[in-house]
């Protein structure tokens, strides 16, 4: 595989680093507009090559592939040139800025014929992917609700606001564990600092069988929170991104309601106080696998576990997020629900299982 990067600011040289550290890409081109970035690339990795105009790789039949990161808004644009040239296509998240250019991204790669993939880096965590074994394994019932935290001091974008920045992780993953798209979303959240772009929001997403997720994201944080719990029926489970060793603990805990009480002096609901345990995961660099992933999904023309329709279901969330803020937090409901549940369940489960083999 020959391959370049479009985007060498802060995300982009971890995927130079991967790709350079792999044993399956024969050349690396960097791209960006900022010449002090391409120096910066070339001194930690002297054989790559360098360029600032990314339409000059266009016409190279020999390069085959590209990773783009680079600000949202020019995720469209570029993803478009390379994919109408032929070129398998790693996009950062969120996939586009649009429901609509991302439905165009899909059906053009699907044309052409070539690989898709949106970067959902915590989908590759080995963390995530426990945490989706011990769902379908039963061990924490029916889950009631999601809630999840993504907060720290900055860093404030200028073009897109914060849930657009962060949310996306908590989305994204959500989504890989439930294996549902939400019907509806309710999103407040407050610009302090730059009208129109809020720095701090809270999303409810809300599902069909009653099922409610909570996402707050923000820049306005003394701390820099990564945690999401999930309550379920039987036990309940926090997933601590920052922990460095026990990043998942199980909680043996629950509510018992009695099955009927006939005065109000009856009732009452027993508390149950049981084991925390935390299981063992594996300790590998998520990104490797997902560089890795994409490599293969190239050379054997498979669908990612994070194609096109996965960064999409992400959009199309997001969409709703920015209609309902302009509603003060009316919910608005997920354009084509259907369709986005039916396409999803065959590659994370396929990917599950490859995972769990090593
Ligand atoms: N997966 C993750 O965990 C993760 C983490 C951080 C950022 N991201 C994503 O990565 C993308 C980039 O974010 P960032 O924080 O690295 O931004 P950044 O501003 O630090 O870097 C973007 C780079 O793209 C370059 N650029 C802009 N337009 C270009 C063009 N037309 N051609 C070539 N280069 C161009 C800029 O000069 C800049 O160096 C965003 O989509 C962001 O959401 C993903």
């Amino acid at each position: 595989m020959k391959i370049a990067i479009i985007g060498c600011g802060y995300w982009g040289p971890n995927l130079v680093r991967n790709f350079v550290q792999s044993n399956k890409v024969q050349e690396i081109v960097c791209c960006d507009l900022d010449t002090k970035r391409l120096d910066r690339m070339k001194s930690l990795y002297p054989t790559v090559g360098v360029l600032t105009d990314y339409k000059a790789l266009l016409d190279r039949p020999d390069l085959n592939a590209v990773a783009i990161a680079t600000p949202v808004k020019t995720h469209y644009p570029i993803a478009k040139d390379f994919l109408s040239h032929g070129k398998h296509v790693l996009l950062e998240k969120p996939f586009t800025h649009s429901y609509e250019t991302a439905f165009e991204l899909i059906k053009l790669a699907e044309e052409k014929a070539v690989t898709l993939m949106i970067d959902h880096t915590f989908e590759y965590t080995a963390a995530v992917n426990k945490i989706k074994t011990i769902i379908e394994n039963g061990e924490l019932g029916k889950i009631l609700y999601v809630s999840s935290i993504r907060a720290n001091l900055g860093l404030f974008q200028p073009d897109i606001n914060v849930v657009w920045d962060l949310a996306p992780h908590d989305i994204s993953t959500l989504l890989y564990l439930i294996g549902e798209t939400p019907v509806s979303v309710n999103c407040q959240g407050k610009a302090h600092f730059h009208p129109g772009i809020e720095d701090v929001a809270t999303t409810t997403l809300n599902f069909k069988n009653g099922m409610i997720a909570f996402i707050h994201s923000s820049w306005l944080d003394p701390n820099k929170i990564r945690r999401t719990t999930i309550v379920g029926s039987r036990r309940m489970l926090v997933y601590d991104d920052i922990e460095p060793q026990e990043k998942i603990k199980i909680y043996d805990k629950g509510v018992d309601v009695p099955p009927y009480y006939d005065t109000y002096a009856d009732f009452h609901f027993s508390y149950r106080y049981g084991d925390i345990y935390s299981p063992r995961i594996d300790d590998y660099e998520p990104l490797k696998k997902e560089c890795d992933h994409f490599i293969e999904c190239v050379s054997r023309g498979m669908a990612p576990l994070t194609d096109g329709y996965s960064g999409l279901r992400v959009v199309s969330i997001l969409e709703a997020t920015n209609k309902s803020l302009k509603l003060s937090g009316r919910a608005v409901q997920i354009q084509g629900v259907r369709d986005l549940n039916k396409k999803y369940r065959n590659n994370g489960n396929s990917y599950l299982m490859a995972a769990n083999q090593g």
